[in-house]
């Protein structure tokens, strides 16, 4: 088999064409195939089954696999088209008490197993918390939460290192009924005031500050920059605040009527806090994610789908199985599974926190870099921890990659079974790395494609189930119907060889159901482009097996380190400068990151261009958004290519970023063609 390096694009479409990740390296790679021909058969009987009869499906394991208060009235309700998708009706349960509650009584007896295995910046410093101290922990702060007013119902608001503290304060706002909004602790003040504007959180939780990769965060203090901002005032009543957490300190100023020393509080508490009866459909948590228009919308997960969703799908992607008694001394096949993201983001939500713990598994929280102390961190984890499931970025890949293979052949990766990668496509080049490198040719590579849309896993190969294809996500999940459609026409493409655009046929329990009090928008921007699926905003193609290749996304929305970031609010940071007239803000190609951001600024009249104001547009974007959406090119410029009615031609600023010259299209349309001819050696003299 062999495949370029670049995907391909999709068929003409009414919106611009995919930003695609173009790799250096081009390499022919077999069809990796641990699996057996039975097993896939198996997988696809059984995922035809899953989508014949989709309630079926769910509702028999949904009954099976967790506790309700009540049961559910019925399974599936609703439809795409008006965003009325309820699943579990009528049924009560709470996930903390799926997750944790469950696994420290009979007949799981799960109390003394480890729950997380939390690993600091520092590497020596490792704790292991079992279930029954995560139980008491979890009460304690759910108790503290209510003894502030925190209500069910209420958004805590969340900006916390990777510390247990964060899983525990994620699970006791579950608990409790309250609805948790964790930011990922990269975001700036301005990006977590307007989330806390948009939520009308009431509440605010974080650390006095973190540490990553042996530099402090000051966490409590950007907060307090965050929730003084005008648009914030009125709305947050109390800042909780913890310290001693993790390898962070507990030296912070206080202010009586804001601040709360949250860790004293805590530990005052009563370890006993009943959960709260929760609706199936009561909102979970909702986490912000970037659009290709306006701002961070917050996506809302509810209750018992999600958990059914996380708790289903990390057991199939991974091979791991629910764990239904205490563990075994010396149990050979004992799993240690380590998600090494950031609970800040979707991955660590559903794969660090719930859906580990909801199979009563071990799940690791992993504070630092895998640049810290040395580039060899996560290997030696995986030979300390004796890690079995490891699963990270491919940007994490290739950043590591580029230091050659005598890191990970210093360390014992023998425990490996299972690699996962997430987040973007994955070049080939890293593929075989991982695999050949880290996983010594023995272990599944998955490639889970999903989005903080879709809860969990959408598309996945399973592991000895699925044969690999380096770069391809493979098959969907169970109960996901897939699509490909013409994206013109918006036709579903049935002929097994595919290219266009991605969609889901028929709800899944995981599924975020609105945008926070935008519920115009969630059906404009998922339901509506295509009547009747759900549009994820990827372009894909589909090969002769029916295996998924992502192209990359379809709309105006990067895909930075793993990291989403929509371009208009990049544009919109830069053109908050007094000095810049017009922005437009384009992904480029790059070797570790997948796509750069590339920004081309007019100034205002009379002002000159200088290196000073590069470098305070790159910190505006940096303090409106995070450090994560640092510019990776700014060229200043006196016109930008503009259509005679006024539109930035995009598509040819993206050919001018990436240097693909010879494809630039035809520039007679513009209002001035030789703007392009500026832009191009403005471009070639920053590279
Ligand atoms: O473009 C796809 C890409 O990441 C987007 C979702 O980003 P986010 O909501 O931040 O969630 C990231 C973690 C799930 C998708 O629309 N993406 C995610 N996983 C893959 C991927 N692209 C290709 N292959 C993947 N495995």
């Amino acid at each position: 088999m062999k495949r370029t390096s670049s995907p391909p694009t999709t068929s003409t479409s009414k919106r611009s064409k995919p930003k695609t990740m173009t790799h250096s390296e081009e390499l022919p790679l077999p069809l990796y195939n641990p699996s057996t021909s039975a097993s896939l058969s198996l997988y696809k009987s059984a995922h035809a089954t899953s989508i014949q009869n989709t309630s079926a499906y769910w509702s028999s394991i949904a009954s099976s696999k967790l506790d309700w208060f009540a049961p559910f009235s019925s399974v599936l309700t609703g439809s795409f088209i008006d965003g009325s998708v309820s699943w579990f009706a009528g049924g009560k349960l709470n996930i903390c008490h799926n997750a944790i509650d469950r696994y420290c009584s009979p007949p799981y007896n799960r109390g003394n197993e480890t729950a997380i295995i939390w690993e600091g910046d520092e590497p020596s410093s490792v704790k292991r918390i079992s279930y029954r101290e995560l139980q008491l922990n979890i009460c304690r702060i759910a108790n503290g939460l209510k003894s502030i007013g925190v209500q069910k119902g209420d958004v805590v608001t969340l900006y916390m290192p990777m510390v247990p503290e964060l899983a525990m304060t994620m699970l006791a706002c579950a608990r409790i009924g309250a609805v948790h909004s964790v930011i990922f602790a990269g975001f700036s003040a301005d990006a977590i005031a307007d989330r806390i504007q948009d939520a009308k959180s009431k509440w605010v939780v974080t650390a006095a500050s973190g540490s990553r990769g042996g530099r402090n965060l000051p966490l409590k203090t950007i907060c307090d920059v965050a929730v003084k901002k005008e648009r914030c005032v009125g709305i947050v009543q109390k800042v909780l605040v913890f310290d001693g957490a993790g390898s962070n300190g507990n030296e912070w100023d206080q202010d009586e009527s804001l601040h709360v020393r949250f860790t004293d509080l805590v530990s005052a508490q009563r370890p006993v806090c009943a959960c709260e009866w929760m609706d199936a459909e009561d909102p979970l948590f909702i986490l912000y994610t970037s659009g290709s228009t306006g701002r961070p919308k917050g996506l809302v997960h509810t209750t018992g789908g999600y958990a059914l969703y996380a708790m289903h799908t990390t057991a199939n992607s991974f091979g791991l199985a629910q764990q239904t008694g205490p563990s075994k001394e010396d149990d050979p096949h004992r799993d240690v599974y380590a998600c090494v993201a950031d609970a800040g983001w979707i991955t660590g939500h559903t794969y660090i926190v719930y859906g580990p713990l909801l199979n009563g598994l071990s799940t690791f929280m992993f504070e630092s870099t895998p640049m810290y102390p040395d580039h060899g961190r996560y290997w030696d984890m995986v030979q300390r921890h004796k890690i079995t499931v490891f699963y990270t970025a491919p940007t994490a890949i290739r950043s590591l990659m580029r230091f050659g293979d005598e890191a990970p052949n210093k360390y014992d990766l023998s425990s490996l079974k299972v690699l996962g990668t997430v987040g973007e496509p994955i070049n080939p080049a890293a593929w075989k790395w991982y695999f050949d490198v880290i996983g010594k040719g023995k272990c599944a590579v998955v490639d889970t494609y999903w989005q903080t849309e879709t809860g969990g896993h959408v598309i996945t190969n399973l592991p000895g189930v699925t044969p690999m294809k380096p770069g391809s996500c493979t098959l969907p999940c169970y109960g996901i119907e897939v699509v490909v459609l013409d994206a013109a026409t918006g036709q579903e493409i049935n002929e097994t060889v595919a290219e266009g655009v991605l969609a889901i046929k028929q709800p899944w329990p995981g599924m975020a159901r609105t945008c926070l009090g935008d519920h115009q928008r969630y059906l404009n921007v998922y339901m509506k482009p295509y009547p009747g699926y759900y549009f994820a905003g990827d372009g894909c193609r589909r090969d002769e097996d029916g295996f998924i290749w992502i192209t990359g996304r379809v709309d105006d929305v990067l895909n930075v380190s793993g990291h989403r970031i929509g371009t208009a609010e990049v544009e919109s940071a830069l053109v908050a400068h007094s000095n810049v007239a017009q922005a437009a803000v384009v992904g480029v190609p790059h070797d570790i990151k997948g796509q750069g951001i590339c920004c081309f600024v007019t100034l205002t009249e009379g002002v000159p261009e200088s290196e000073d104001l590069i470098k305070e547009l790159r910190n505006q974007v940096r303090t409106s958004i995070g450090p994560f959406a640092t510019p990776d090119m700014i060229v200043l410029t006196a016109a930008l290519p503009m259509t005679r009615s006024g539109k930035i031609m995009r598509r040819i600023l993206r050919k001018v970023a990436a240097g693909e010259l010879d494809t630039l299209g035809d520039t007679t349309t513009l209002a001035d063609p030789s703007v392009v001819d500026t832009l191009i050696s403005k471009v070639e003299a920053l590279k």
